[in-house]
């Protein structure tokens, strides 16, 4: 690459301590009590295993070619109190359905990787929260401190960095149970429609897809393509991923694969540094540099393209295709005059990256009424703007990233299905952070963004453009 860094100094797992980091507590009540439980943590089975993390890269590495898409989503922030088997369920089977949408759509495999088993910690714009005149720390996420609006909730507590451990796993534990335990079968797609959402004009036209599907494995099966000798047919491959935000807890996760001498994270397959946290000469950015894992990076606003080209010179600095996926979120009115640049700057060095497009952090805002709400149609017209910029820069718009539940909440405005209007909100709003689209929203979406890929597909000139 042209551009020259200051060598850095050796990378190990903790390396990060010595420089400054953003949006990591540092007020507990007792250090130590941190540390202890680090120590412990250090000693816990890793989540994931690096094999896991080279293979997800590797599939990474098609979606940067332009041969595959990513489909990327699931929870804002995970909580102790949302988690049930059930909601682990409904999550899967609606990013199964929205990865047949968009399989058939693109014509090209779907990378699945959810935001979830390990999604807890949150940066927050604000360090304190304010209600009826009375002023707290800020919520931070349930693996630091509490949402209950209680001066002893909202004191960071170390112990419940093991308690989002112990649920990571056991969610983790589930997803791998449903990936290949049959849930996941092909022949199994009719049914998984979640009970709320049937009867909708979204659900309708996914059973349309499934007949066609069915129809056409009918066909391969006489063909002599069937489960046995194709095992993609009735399993799949879900990768976990999070933020890497606390850096005390991803450290203690960080191991060392005896095979290749290489350290990774395994605490999830991706991880990914946010918006707020990639500082050139930060904390976060020194941690990710060394772990092997495939790695995300939100990009938005502000960013220039001379420092994403130095960011990128420290994260992939062997150019590696799937190592580094740059999640633009920018806005719905912003993403088409603040990408072209970076997309530019990027292909002119020739840089490997997988773009894509999280339309969920530029689109918030307050209603009179006091909720945290997404327009439905300011989210789609990001995807849709994401998508032509990279199209008129010759690059391949590779995935999408999305705050979604496969619950029935109402904490986006929008959809037409079954919109969900303002009045609404109220209704069902469940979310520990952010507003998430529902089962009905997602799969609408699933299907808009599957329009738009078939039509540059289909798109020879820009096929080659990619190529
Ligand atoms: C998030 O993904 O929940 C988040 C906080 O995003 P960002 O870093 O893009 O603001
Ligand atoms: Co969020």
């Amino acid at each position: 690459m042209a551009i020259s860094q200051t060598p850095k100094a050796r990378w190990t797992p903790a390396s990060w301590r010595r420089l400054p980091a953003k949006h990591i507590p540092d007020d507990y009540p007792n250090p130590q009590a941190l540390l202890d439980v680090e120590h412990n943590l250090k000693s816990l089975p890793p989540l994931v295993y690096p094999g896991e993390a080279i293979r997800l890269k590797e599939k990474l590495g098609r979606v940067a070619r332009g041969e595959a898409f990513l489909l990327q989503g699931g929870d804002c922030a995970e909580s102790f109190k949302e988690f049930h088997p059930d909601n682990i369920q409904d999550t899967f089977r609606v990013m199964m359905q929205m990865a047949v949408v968009l399989t058939y759509g693109a014509g090209q495999p779907v990378v699945k990787v959810g935001r979830i088993a390990g999604q807890f910690g949150k940066p927050r714009s604000s360090p304190v929260e304010e209600k009826n005149g009375i002023t707290l720390p800020s919520y931070r996420g349930d693996n630091i401190n509490g949402m209950d609006f209680t001066e002893e909730s909202r004191i960071p507590d170390p112990q419940r960095l093991l308690k989002a451990y112990g649920q990571s796993a056991a969610t983790l534990n589930l997803v791998r149970a449903f990936s290949n335990g049959g849930l996941a079968d092909l022949r199994n797609i009719h049914n998984w429609t979640l009970g709320f959402v049937g009867g909708s004009e979204t659900s309708k036209r996914y059973q349309e897809l499934c007949d066609k599907i069915t129809d056409a494995m009918e066909f391969m099966q006489a063909c002599g393509v069937n489960a046995h000798n194709t095992p993609q047919m009735a399993s799949t491959e879900f990768y976990t991923s999070h933020e890497g935000l606390l850096l005390g807890y991803e450290e203690a996760m960080t191991r060392m694969d005896h095979v290749s001498g290489k350290w990774f994270s395994t605490s999830g397959h991706m991880l990914w540094i946010g918006n707020r946290t990639r500082q050139l000469d930060h904390a976060h950015v020194e941690y990710f540099r060394g772990i092997q894992n495939p790695i995300a990076m939100k990009i938005g606003e502000g960013l220039s393209p001379d420092e994403l080209l130095r960011l990128i010179d420290v994260l992939n600095p062997h150019n590696e295709a799937g190592r580094l996926t740059l999640i633009a979120r920018y806005g719905h009115d912003k993403v088409v005059s603040g990408l072209p640049q970076l997309a530019r700057a990027v292909k002119r060095e020739g840089s490997h990256v997988v773009w894509s497009c999280d339309p969920m952090h530029g689109n918030t805002h307050k209603t009179d009424s006091g909720f945290k709400t997404r327009p439905f149609d300011r989210i789609l017209k990001e995807v849709k703007g994401f998508m032509q910029v990279l199209h008129s820069e010759g690059c391949w718009p590779g995935g999408v990233h999305f705050e979604m539940t496969g619950q029935n909440v109402t904490e986006c405005i929008g959809g037409t299905a079954r919109a969900v209007r303002e009045a609404d909100l109220s209704s069902r709003y469940h979310t520990h952070c952010d507003p998430r689209l529902n089962a009905d929203q997602a799969l609408e979406l699933a299907f808009l963004v599957a329009e738009e890929l078939k039509a540059y597909r289909k798109n020879e000139g820009f096929r080659q453009a990619i190529a």
